[in-house]
């Protein structure tokens, strides 16, 4: 789908479909108001009529009107005028999407760049109707051997309200594109199952990103190699599955050479069973998404490197399968990490913050200003904060902030959580440096203390993504949805020169 923006009045474009929004209280945003107007106000009496709702995102087609004049409208419902926030915005603009592909149409021209979102901008709007369409065409069909009809829908034009704004609006439009792309290319491998998707499949991905952007480099770490550094708590974890641990490395060089890097750390557990603290066999559906911060590392990177970004990144990847076993690690074992403290293996199901310890002591020698762990890391923050926030923890306010802040712009929010000193007690082990679990109570935070104790040397911050990476729940509802790329990209344009 091609989408882009221009300024189109309404009443020239007979030949296309334009998709028009009007609100509950029969008011019509401007477009539909000059196409009311060439229509003697067939509109306005249609509603008046009470032929539509107008709900947000219902829609209405409307074939050869005014004498043929308008050949096709999408009325798109806006819901109340005053009410639309941001996650209504995109239910409109899904809701026309949607339409649009139920027609069969080709070429649509989108108005809904008028609706006022709260105090958004123009480019606001712009962006978010480029992600929403992407969002809403995606499919992943790949094992299917019957596909659903293809898209007819290959060209969306956003109409550009105010000239003015041009330039802010191409940008948005960019931006949107390549999140669009990040997003999509993060939920391909979410989806994936992980009898192909294992480390090795990780591994050969972030070297066909390599191979198709020149701004991408990479380097993966085997076995032997994370031996030689000493990542006993990444190669504890990786015991028990016949599938080898890597280490993935990626760098972005966007930027001045000499510029510290913001190094961006996934959780790649490629399936999660628990280990021989076994998860439920219901809780265990959903575990191949276990790897999708992993995909957001990868995602973003496809994000930065088509916008071109000046800005240097890494990304770090502890690729893993958790597998029971006689080989595999126990609870009570006691694992020494590469920085040289030791842990207990309480439970072996909190396996990510064991490979996400051991990369963030390798993320060290990038001597980043700011290291961002990513990581479906605890149930506990689906029982917090749901499927709409995620998790951020951190030891450097002002990131927090800025993360914080980069959520919001991007409709991908964050909210965080406290990480007081009196939380550490809760993973004292008798007989190592630290305990891999902190009992019942506030599992999130304790997760956090854990990873904490391994950033001592730079600015650090950690997104729990258990809830909002994916929906994992319900047999038949199961989906990744990109988070959190959206919000990265944006804090990575935040901090671009
Ligand atoms: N991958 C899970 C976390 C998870 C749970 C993600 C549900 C998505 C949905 C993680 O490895 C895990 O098992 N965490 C344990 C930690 C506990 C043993 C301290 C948990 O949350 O139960
Ligand atoms: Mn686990
Ligand atoms: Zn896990």
């Amino acid at each position: 789908m091609k989408i882009s923006v221009e300024a189109i009045q309404p009443e020239k474009q007979t030949k296309h479909c334009l998709v028009i929004g009007v609100y509950s209280n029969q008011a019509l945003t401007g477009s539909a108001k000059a196409i009311d107007k060439q229509c003697g106000g067939y509109l306005t009496k249609l509603l008046k009529n009470g032929a539509f709702d107008a709900k947000a995102g219902e829609t209405l087609p409307l074939y050869h009107l005014a004498n043929g004049e308008f050949e096709h409208l999408l009325l798109v419902g806006c819901g109340e005028a005053d009410k639309i926030t941001p996650m209504v915005f995109r239910k409109i603009v899904t809701g026309a999407i949607k339409g649009l592909v139920s027609s069969k149409t080709a070429k649509a021209i989108c108005y809904l760049s008028e609706v006022t979102v709260g105090k958004e901008t123009l480019a606001f709007n712009v962006r978010q109707i480029t992600e929403t369409a992407f969002e809403a065409i995606y499919r992943f069909e790949q094992f299917k051997s019957k596909k659903s009809d293809s898209i007819a829908l290959k060209e969306l034009i956003i109409h550009l309200s105010d000239e003015s704004e041009k330039a802010a609006c191409k940008k948005a439009l960019n931006e949107g594109l390549a999140i669009a792309a990040g997003v999509a290319y993060t939920k391909d491998l979410g989806n994936m199952p992980s009898n192909i998707c294992t480390p090795t499949y990780l591994a050969k991905e972030a070297e066909a990103l390599a191979k198709a952007y020149p701004s991408i480099k990479v380097n993966v770490l085997e076995e032997k190699d994370m031996q030689k550094l000493g990542m006993g708590a990444l190669l504890g974890v990786s015991q028990g599955s016949d599938e080898p641990a890597k280490l993935i490395c990626l760098e972005y060089q966007g930027g001045n050479k000499k510029t510290a890097p913001i190094a961006l750390i996934g959780k790649g557990v490629t399936f999660d069973t628990g280990g021989n603290s076994i998860k439920p066999a219901d809780s265990m559906v959903g575990m191949k998404y276990d790897m999708c911060g992993a995909a957001s590392v990868l995602g973003t990177m496809k994000a930065l490197a088509e916008l071109k970004l000046a800005i240097n990144v890494v990304g770090v990847i502890p690729a893993v399968e958790n597998m029971p076993g006689g080989k595999a690690y126990k609870p009570e074992d006691i694992l020494t990490s590469m920085s040289g403290k030791t842990i207990e293996v309480i439970s072996t199901d909190a396996e990510g913050r064991l490979a996400l310890c051991d990369a963030m002591t390798y993320a060290e020698r990038y001597k980043p200003a700011s290291v961002i762990t990513i990581a479906t890391l605890t149930g506990a923050v689906v029982i917090g904060l749901g499927f709409h926030a995620t998790g951020l923890l951190s030891n450097h306010e002002p990131l927090a902030k800025s993360l914080l802040k980069a959520g919001l712009a991007s409709n991908d929010r964050a909210w965080q959580l406290p990480l007081w000193e009196e939380y550490q007690e809760q993973i004292k082990s008798p007989f190592a440096d630290m305990a891999n679990t902190g009992g019942r109570t506030a599992g999130t935070i304790t997760a956090g203390c854990f990873l904490s104790r391994f950033a001592e040397n730079y600015h650090w911050a950690h997104l729990d993504v258990a809830g909002t990476a994916a929906m994992m729940m319900g047999t038949n509802e199961r989906k990744a949805t990109g988070r959190p790329v959206p919000m990265l990209v944006q804090y990575l344009i935040d901090h671009a020169t």
